[in-house]
């Protein structure tokens, strides 16, 4: 089997991260297997792909093709730009598409894969157009499409060139099933996680000394939020609630994660959420890391891991790391994130949004030590079983196989 993967970004956010476990996966279970990997940007990503042995090239977006999306146009990152800017940016960037495509399909046709997989929006749209007809191409949905009002006409047309959808949960499948209907077999694969580094035991992250605060003393609660500063992910809210714990709390707050995404308007800028933090009087009780690469190595310094978003979570991947490091874990429980953990045994959660419900789950668990033990330990026996890289190498070699296999068998035209 000769597989192609392609990635509209280089540097590894969490539908990156999830292609990198896909492709260890693969590598690790059909050591016979031919990866290859065309990213849209040069980055962590493609160096990871290399050193796992994966053929990785990068073939760049130009620039009005990178500055694209419509995650800020009525999406997830709500109403910052609107549609009309974001089809005007369309119309001018459509040379540059055109040229894109023609220098994508140059570089599908010297690879000649037997299917290709395509891991973002952009690329799914751009394969469907780049790749030779009789190729398989199977597209892996990292989020919900009905949110993005753009990429979901755009989505639905294609979808019919499909062999078959991968989504990285039941809820984003039956998203992607009320869109497409009967236009495309979509199929729910929860991801997997790198069990190796994600692990309780090892080196943890200073993080005082990272935000530059002073060491938290004797007693103190460590509560974290690591995300990308996309404005769903619930900065704010995490911030509030930390506001709304009393005065006398042993919990600091640490906000880890920098800028990723290009797109226009859909992230927070770290200056704004640290004035926001100033305003709610938090100086001293938060801190912010910036981005940091060692992600299991932060999680490992946490009491506490708080995930926030406001929006439902396709999946949710901080919450399956936060598990395997054995984490107590508070998760804001919508959409695929609901689907990781056994409510009140395994994690806690908070409704979207709510900074009062949220302060209090922190509360109790600062105050439990018992419990997070309890909580962590139950999270990391489950995360042993449920992420692990055997498990998704066994959910899409079938995938594949049926794909190439389907083609193989249709009589030829
Ligand atoms: C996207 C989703 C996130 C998921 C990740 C990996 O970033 O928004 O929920 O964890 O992809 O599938």
């Amino acid at each position: 089997m000769n597989l192609l993967f392609l990635n509209p970004a280089g540097s590894p956010g969490g539908a990156e991260r999830a292609l990198l476990d896909v492709m260890a996966s693969l590598a690790a279970a059909r050591p016979g297997w031919r990866l290859g990997l065309i990213a849209a940007a040069d980055g962590v990503l493609v160096e990871e792909a290399r050193a796992m042995g994966v053929d990785a090239a990068v073939v760049k977006f130009p620039r009005a093709v990178s500055l694209l999306g419509d995650a800020a146009a009525g999406g997830p990152a709500g109403d910052h730009t609107n549609p009309l800017a974001v089809a005007g940016r369309v119309a001018a960037a459509a040379p540059a598409i055109a040229s894109y495509t023609r220098a994508l399909r140059r570089a599908i046709a010297e690879r000649a894969p037997d299917a290709i997989h395509t891991n973002g929006f952009k690329m799914h749209v751009l394969g469907a157009w780049a790749a030779p007809r009789a190729t398989p191409l199977i597209w892996h949905l990292h989020d919900y499409v009905r949110a993005r009002p753009m990429m979901s006409r755009l989505l639905r047309a294609h979808a019919g060139r499909t062999a078959a959808i991968i989504a990285n949960s039941h809820s984003v499948a039956d998203d992607a099933r009320r869109l497409f209907g009967g236009r495309a077999n979509v199929l729910a694969v929860h991801n997997a996680v790198d069990l190796e580094r994600f692990s309780p035991a090892g080196h943890a992250l200073d993080l005082d000394r990272l935000a530059g605060l002073p060491p938290l003393g004797e007693g103190g609660v460590r509560v974290g939020l690591m995300a990308t500063l996309a404005r769903w992910k619930g900065h704010r809210t995490f911030l509030r609630a930390l506001a709304d714990l009393p005065a006398h709390s042993p919990v600091r707050g640490y906000v880890i994660g920098g800028p990723l995404y290009e797109t226009a308007g859909s992230q927070h800028a770290l200056e704004d959420l640290r004035g926001y933090a100033g305003a709610l009087g938090l100086d001293g009780r938060a801190g912010f890391t910036g981005f940091v690469a060692d992600a299991p190595a932060a999680l490992r310094a946490l009491d506490i891991v708080v995930h926030a978003s406001t929006e439902p979570e396709p999946f949710g991947l901080v919450i399956a790391e936060a598990m395997a490091c054995g984490k107590p874990v508070i998760a804001s429980a919508a959409g695929g994130a609901g689907e990781l953990f056994a409510d009140g045994s395994e994690a806690l959660s908070h409704k979207p949004g709510d900074a009062a419900e949220l302060a209090r789950a922190i509360a109790r668990l600062a105050a439990d030590r018992a419990l997070r033990l309890r909580l962590g330990a139950a999270a990391a026996a489950a995360a042993r079983h449920r992420f692990t890289r055997a498990r998704l190498a066994a959910e899409l070699i079938p995938i594949y196989e049926r794909a190439v296999g389907a083609k193989r068998t249709r009589p030829a035209a």
